[in-house]
């Protein structure tokens, strides 16, 4: 008796709980009928035609921004409305503050994060450290990065002179990212056990599986159950709780600094926050590599996918690359000198990039946009980011890859640094834009540049079979290379 009534008792109350939740949304969810709607007519509706996975965000923006040339409309995304808004009022939500429009609830609504990495929305404090260590650090620590990146492809690419290896563009570059990221993340030799980078390539596979139902309970109801939280930051730690005793007892024998004492990531959080709580830790890392290696190794894909379908180019690339590691050597500095292959790289993320919508933020008051519609408080807001990129009247054959358009803009244009991959502008927003803006940028440029110039002196690429490579994925609002996109590499003779 107990055993028929059990699965049906759950199933019951698991019915009765979604139910009572979507009410409390429905109820809660803030006036926008004089919002115009494109796509599903209501949340519900979203949800059925959907079965509560992912909206066509890519044909309904495209729709909206086709019939409204307000460029003010909303789309129906399973538990709540997007409103996206059109570029004139992209600099003022950028520039909001968190009381005003949030980054951290957008965050939290897309991942709920409390649930998922378990750290609130007031608790996500990489940034700073990010801002004042990472990036400040870049050039002592670029000899570490580009090794990793070397030793990474020499593993993966391994190749004899002369001879094309066919390699699956995703997994290599989700190998090649998790590895640099981990180096100065964790340090070696964590960042090349194959366990711990598998453990956070997959993280966030299932944090984005888990938040899709968790985004159907308000919190008070306290959903961690939907979660497997306590397993992940438990399997996280088997791995980083060594690490982490090893270094709390050189803190403990020998202060704050001792011989070899490692400069990663992990180090710093431990000597700033005087954290030594290694489920808090963990979540922290855990989460750091959440925000680093799928963006990076999703723009890598790209990359070599244009490098691969635009053979022509790489000679070009190669020429600088020669001429700059000749003066300056492996170092960031040359890094900074190598104009075509930034080019090439701001170009990939203009032209593909990561995400249709993006700049999302939750109005935590009422606001009013330039042309006087009101934005009710709790509504989220977002910009088609992908089209602005595609945009005629900002970049001339917005349709065309042109990988040194940047370049030719730096020639032609005093404020070089405008054009810089790192730089934030209206007109790029892959990084975001405002005060919330990505803090990991110049990371992530850094691997990103170091290994295109390490690939086009080292390789030869290609496509296979001369074949179109598959195309991305559009998924709700994200942009993914194809899992199965493939290219072909051949070790260069110098
Ligand atoms: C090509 C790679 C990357 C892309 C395209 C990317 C993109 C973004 C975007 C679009 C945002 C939100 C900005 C906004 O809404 O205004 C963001 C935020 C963030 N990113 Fe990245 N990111 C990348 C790599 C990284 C890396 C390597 C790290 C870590 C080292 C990182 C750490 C973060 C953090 C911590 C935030 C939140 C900012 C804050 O708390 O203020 N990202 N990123």
């Amino acid at each position: 008796m107990d055993l028929l009534f059990t699965p049906y008792l759950a199933t019951s109350i698991c019915a009765a709980l979604v139910v009572v939740s979507l009410f409390k949304l429905l109820n809660k969810r803030p006036n926008l009928d004089h919002i115009p709607i494109v796509g599903h007519r209501s949340l519900l509706e979203s949800y059925w035609f959907t079965k509560g996975l992912e909206v066509d965000n890519a044909r309904f923006v495209q729709e909206g921004l086709d019939k409204y040339k307000s460029g003010v409309f909303r789309i129906a995304n399973l538990t709540h409305w997007i409103v996206c808004l059109p570029r004139r009022d992209l600099e003022r939500v950028a520039r909001a503050s968190e009381d005003h429009l949030s980054f951290y609830h957008a965050m939290d609504k897309a991942v709920k994060t409390d649930y998922t990495f378990g750290i609130g929305i007031h608790g996500y404090h990489h940034a700073p450290l990010i801002e004042s260590h990472l990036t400040r650090n870049l050039s002592v620590l670029y000899t570490d990065v580009r090794d990793e990146i070397v030793t990474a492809c020499n593993e993966l690419l391994d190749m004899k002179h002369n001879e094309w290896k066919t390699i699956s563009v995703v997994p290599a570059t989700l190998s090649i990212a998790s590895r640099a990221s981990n180096r100065i993340f964790v340090g070696l030799p964590l960042c090349r056990n194959q366990d711990w980078l598998d453990f956070n390539i997959k993280v966030p596979h299932a944090v984005v599986k888990e938040a899709r139902i968790l985004r159907l309970f308000p919190d008070f109801m306290g959903p961690s159950f939907v979660t497997n939280l306590s397993e992940r930051i438990s399997r996280g730690a088997t791995f980083l709780g060594p690490v982490i005793k090893e270094r709390l007892k050189h803190m403990e024998a020998e202060g704050t600094d001792w011989c070899d004492k490692p400069n990663d990531f992990l180090q710093w959080w431990l000597d700033a926050s005087h954290e030594t709580c290694l489920t808090m830790l963990t979540r922290r890392i855990v989460s750091l590599n959440f925000a680093a290696i799928h963006t990076t190794s999703g723009t890598l894909s790209e990359a070599l996918l244009n490098l691969a379908g635009h053979p022509q180019h790489a000679q070009t690339l190669r020429d600088e690359v020669e001429a700059v590691i000749g003066k300056y050597g492996w170092t960031k500095e040359a890094l900074s000198k190598m104009r075509k292959v930034d080019s090439f790289l701001r170009e990939t993320q203009r032209f593909e990039g990561l995400v249709l919508l993006g700049i999302m933020r939750v109005a935590m008051c009422d606001i009013t946009l330039a042309d006087g519609t009101l934005i009710p408080r709790g509504t989220s807001l977002a910009f088609p980011v992908h089209a602005m990129h595609h945009d005629e009247t900002v970049f001339e054959n917005a349709n065309v890859f042109e990988p040194f358009r940047f370049a030719e803009m730096q020639d032609n244009e005093s404020e070089r640094s405008r054009h810089q991959m790192v730089a934030l502008t209206p007109d790029m927003l892959s990084f975001g834009m405002g005060k919330r803006a990505c803090s990991g940028r110049f990371f992530a440029a850094t691997i990103l540049k170091t290994m295109l110039a390490h690939v086009v002196m080292t390789y030869d690429v290609k496509r296979v079979n001369d074949e179109r490579s598959p195309n991305s994925l559009r998924i709700g609002s994200a942009i993914m290379p194809n899992p199965t996109a493939k290219i072909m590499f051949r070790k260069r003779v110098n």
